[in-house]
C-alpha cells in the first residue's frame, strides 16, 4: 500500500501533476519548489553524511568521551549563522513569487461560486478581447482563452471548498463571504483537470473541475453557443414533452435561461425554496460540456473522451466544440443519474438524518422520475448545446 502510493509519484500520465505545469503562474511555483527542493536536498544529504560519519567514528569501542563542543563560541556562532544564511536565500525567491503570484493584471474575469458539490462559473463583460453580450453562467468546466491572463473572483455558498487546477496554479480557498482571487493561464489549448482540496462533506471526493482553454477563434464561437437565444423543443416532439417535465420537476432547482411556462411567465429556479444549499446547476447548455455532477460523471463516451484528452493542442478547439454531441454522447451515465442520483453521488438526502438539525437537503434528491420521464428529459437536455 505504501509502495504504491510511493509508486504513484512516478506515473508519466498524471493529468494533474504540479511538476509539469502548463502556465506561468503554475510554472512559477514549479520553479520555486525545484529550488527549494535542491537546496533542502543538499543540506539533508550533508546532515545524513554528519550522523553517519559520526556513528561510525565515535562508535563505543570502550575509548574515552571524545572532545564536546559544547561552550565553543566560534563552531557555536557559525552554526547558528549558517541556517540563517540558507533560510535568508530561501526567502528572497519565496517572497517575490509570493506577490508575483497575488498580481491582479488580467484581460478576463470570472466569478467562480463553489457549493456543495461542484462550481459554478460566470462570466461577463470582456473576456481576453471577446464581449460577453449576456452573462453566462456554467458549471464544471471553466472555458477561458488560451494565452490569456484570467481572474477568478472566489467565494463559496456554504461550506468552505478550495479551488486547484493543479497544472495553471496553486489553490485558493473558497470562503462563504469572502472573495479571493486566483489568476490562471494556460499557454495552449486543451483540458486541464483539477479538483475540490478542502474536505466539504460527503461528496467532497466528488466536487471535481477543469479549465479548458480555446483560441481566441474558438472562444469567440464558445461564447456565441453560450450566449444563443432558447431554442424550443419540436411541437409534438418528445422533447416538447421532456420541457413540461423539466418546468414541473426540475425548474425549482435548475435554470434553464429564456425558457417560458405556457402563459409566458418565465421560470425561474427558486433554490433557496427547495432542498439545495444554494442553487443547482445552470442548464442552458449543459451539452456543451463533457461531465455533469461536479465534473464527476462523464457526459461523453471513454473512447471520445481518450481523444479529447489526448488531442494535440491544434485540434483540441475543433473536437471540444464540434465532436462532443452524436455519437460521442454517453446516454448510460446521464439516465442512470435520473433515475436515482444519489445512488451515484452520497448527498445527505435521507431526511430522517436532517430531521434532527433541521438542515436542508444537498445535492440532487431521487426524485422517482418514471422512465418515461427520463426519455422526455433525456430527448429534452440532449438539445440543450
Ligand atoms: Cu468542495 Cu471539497
Amino acid at each position: 500500500m505504501l509502495l504504491g502510493t510511493l509508486l504513484t509519484g512516478c506515473a508519466k500520465n498524471a493529468p494533474q501533476d504540479t511538476f509539469q505545469p502548463a502556465g506561468p503562474n503554475a510554472r512559477s511555483i514549479d520553479d520555486l519548489q525545484r529550488l527549494l527542493f535542491y537546496v533542502s536536498g543538499a543540506v539533508g544529504l550533508i546532515v545524513f553524511a554528519v550522523i553517519l560519519a559520526a556513528v561510525i567514528k565515535f562508535k563505543d569501542r570502550g575509548q574515552d568521551i571524545p572532545e564536546q563542543s559544547h561552550g565553543n563560541p566560534k563552531l557555536e556562532i557559525a552554526l547558528t549563522i549558517l541556517p540563517a544564511v540558507i533560510l535568508a536565500i530561501v526567502a528572497v525567491p519565496t517572497v517575490t513569487k509570493v506577490f508575483e503570484l497575488d498580481k491582479k493584471d488580467n484581460q478576463c474575469v470570472v466569478n467562480v461560486t463553489g457549493q456543495q458539490w461542484w462550481w459554478e462559473y460566470d462570466y461577463s463583460g470582456v473576456c481576453g478581447g471577446v464581449e460577453i453580450k449576456t452573462p453566462i453562467v456554467t458549471a464544471g468546466e471553466l472555458v477561458i482563452p488560451a494565452d490569456t491572463p484570467v481572474l477568478l473572483r472566489i467565494t463559496s455558498r456554504d461550506v468552505i471548498h478550495s479551488f486547484w487546477i493543479p497544472k495553471l496554479n496553486g489553490k485558493r480557498d473558497a470562503v462563504p463571504g469572502r472573495l479571493h482571487t486566483l489568476r490562471l493561464q494556460a499557454d495552449e489549448p486543451g483540458l486541464y483537470t483539477g479538483q475540490c482540496t478542502e474536505f466539504c462533506g460527503l461528496s467532497h471526493a466528488r466536487m471535481r473541475q477543469a479549465a479548458v482553454a480555446l483560441s481566441k477563434e474558438d472562444f469567440q464561437t464558445w461564447v456565441d453557443r453560450q450566449s444563443a437565444e432558447y431554442v424550443k423543443p419540436e411541437p409534438g416532439s418528445l422533447a416538447e414533452k421532456g420541457q413540461e417535465t423539466f418546468i414541473s420537476v426540475c425548474s425549482k432547482c435548475h435554470q434553464i435561461n429564456d425558457l417560458n411556462n405556457a402563459d409566458g411567465t418565465p421560470v425561474l429556479a427558486q433554490p433557496d425554496l427547495y432542498e439545495v444549499s444554494g442553487a443547482a446547476p445552470n442548464l442552458s447548455h449543459l451539452m456543451s460540456r463533457t461531465a455533469f455532477a461536479g465534473w464527476t460523471f462523464d457526459l461523453i463516451t471513454d473512447a471520445c473522451r481518450e481523444k479529447l484528452w489526448n488531442a494535440a493542442p491544434a485540434d483540441f478547439g475543433k473536437l471540444y466544440l464540434d465532436g462532443l454531441g452524436g455519437d460521442c454522447f454517453n446516454e448510460a451515465t446521464l439516465r442512470a443519474w435520473l433515475r436515482n442520483p444519489p445512488a451515484m453521488k452520497p448527498m445527505y438526502v435521507d431526511p430522517t438524518k436532517l430531521a434532527p438539525t433541521g438542515g436542508r437537503y444537498r445535492g440532487m434528491p431521487n426524485l422517482n422520475l418514471t422512465e418515461d420521464q427520463i426519455n422526455q428529459l433525456i430527448a429534452y437536455l440532449l438539445e440543450r448545446k
